[in-house]
């Protein structure tokens, strides 16, 4: 089957440019103009903006928090990110808590064959990262194998200490590992004894509200174990990527380690642009509760800094919904749906389950507050939110790239259509939106995914287990 995009600007990394793309089957064919093509389907596309789909690096699907789980599965939540533009994305394999039950392995196996099963109905294409929440000589033994599997990429924390957080000497031996391997570290940077201190301290003074979820999460944690890392990272000479950035000072120690020539990267998200600690004060203050939270005005306009200056070199999500009331159902395909969510948090922030919907928003949301103002230009939204995330992430130039031989994952985008956002015309599986009543100017017209039509305006043609589990390879450090 062919299609010929016609009319159309190109926006890519690099260049935006006038251009057909003609799409054989799942790739690009050509590019060029007065492409002479008589058995293809034509779509005009004059006035619109053809960008790569969207790649978004860091969602959380059906994950399990708190006594619930996130609200979006693998398919609810792919379709939401393919209403918003996005055709790949990145979850993460969680680690399984006990070693393998042959009590031969670690356990790594077995948990990437549980996550691959998950993912399968995925309505876009999709890979993982590996949480790595457990670290010894078997675990050591058994990252190599992950690149077999085409998982390249492995994500340690420095809080949440007793569950997820693994100490700094295992973060050093992940790094070498990593390098050995051709594989890149991601970090969670928060210091995660002093939040557990801060929060004893907290309850015991009887504090509960949303607020003090930020209270005890103090920025300075972000930025020391910033720098911790990216120190450990520069004396085992291994790439180091810093996810979800939320504090100023983050992009500082980014910029430090850089200077330095230490492989050092950064993504920020979306929230950290346009949210502070007074969104948590709100009465609904718990749709904002995320780790790390949500920080100040002046965060966030460093945070628009290091993106429009190339400190920072993608925009990832942490895609993680719940609901905010969850004992009242939304309908959604049909169905009434209510998943336990925020509420469990009522009495006691520390039961809010952390995290909020964002896969959808994401290109909409950035492309009038960032391109529309000015912030970042269309190439660089191309760059932060698909180029980038790609290079880094080993799925260059197959994805993220407008290029003959690439996946044709192609968003025709409407740069004048005017829509008042919000919960109406979102597709993530949650009962509230964080940009409800935004006024935004572009929106994504017709979505393809490897040269299937898979949005066209407002209908979904596009099906569980349409997307595809992409083997990563190294990625490139940027
Ligand atoms: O609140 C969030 N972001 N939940 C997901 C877990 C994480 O650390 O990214
Ligand atoms: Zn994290
Ligand atoms: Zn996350």
């Amino acid at each position: 089957m062919k299609t010929l995009i016609k009319n159309g600007t190109l926006v890519t990394a690099e260049k935006t440019f006038a251009a057909d793309i003609l799409i054989e089957g799942e790739k690009i064919a050509r590019i060029g103009t007065h492409l002479p093509v008589e058995d293809a389907e034509i779509v005009d596309a004059a006035g619109k903006r053809i960008l790569p789909g969207g790649v978004d690096p860091h969602v959380h699907l059906d994950l399990p928090m708190f006594g619930t789980v996130s609200s979006d599965d693998h398919y609810t939540g792919t379709k939401a990110a393919a209403f918003g533009g996005t055709t790949t994305v990145i979850d993460f394999v969680s680690l399984a808590p006990n070693p393998s039950h042959t009590g031969r392995g670690a356990g790594v196996r077995e948990s990437v064959a549980a996550w691959l099963q998950k993912a399968e109905k995925s309505a876009v294409d999709y890979s993982a990262h590996m949480n790595l929440t457990r670290f010894d000589e078997k675990i050591a033994a058994e990252i190599p194998a992950l690149r077999g599997m085409g998982i390249t990429t492995l994500k340690v924390f420095t809080a949440y200490n007793g569950r997820l957080r693994i100490d700094d000497g295992s973060i050093f031996k992940t790094l070498r590992i990593a390098r050995d391997n051709g594989m890149l570290v991601l970090l969670h940077a928060e210091n995660g004894d002093v939040i557990d201190i801060l929060t004893a301290e907290a309850l015991k003074a009887g504090y509960h509200t949303p607020e003090w979820h930020a209270k005890t999460r103090p920025a300075w944690g972000a930025v020391e174990s910033a720098l911790r890392a990216f120190a450990l990272a520069a004396t085992a000479d291994a790439p180091l990527y810093l996810v979800h950035m939320n504090v100023a000072g983050e992009v500082d120690m980014l910029r430090y380690a850089r200077e330095r020539g230490v492989k050092a990267m950064g993504e920020t998200c979306p929230q950290y642009l346009f949210f502070t600690e007074d969104d948590l004060r709100r009465p609904d203050g718990a749709k904002w509760v995320c780790s790390p939270p949500v920080r100040t005005t002046a965060d966030n306009a460093r945070l628009w800094e290091g993106l429009a200056d190339g400190a920072i070199q993608t925009i990832g999500t942490d895609h993680c919904p719940f609901f905010y009331d969850g004992s009242n159902p939304i309908l959604y395909e049909g169905k009434d749906i209510a998943i336990p969510g925020k509420e469990l948090g009522r009495d006691d922030f520390t039961k809010i389950p952390n995290g909020l919907p964002g896969v959808q928003d994401r290109l909409p949301v950035l492309w009038t507050a960032g391109v529309g103002s000015g912030k970042i230009t269309a190439q660089q939204f191309v760059a932060l939110n698909s180029a980038n995330p790609a290079k880094i992430f080993g799925l260059y130039p197959r994805k993220g790239a407008l290029l003959p031989g690439s996946d044709a994952d192609i968003v025709i985008w409407d740069p004048e259509r005017k829509v008042e956002y919000g919960v109406g015309l979102s597709h993530q599986r949650t009962d509230y939106n964080l940009y409800e009543g935004w006024k935004l100017t572009g929106f994504p017209e017709k979505v393809f995914l490897r040269g299937q039509l898979i949005v066209d305006g407002r209908e979904w043609l596009g099906k569980p287990g349409g997307g595809k589990f992409i083997e990563r390879a190294p990625g490139i450090i940027l």
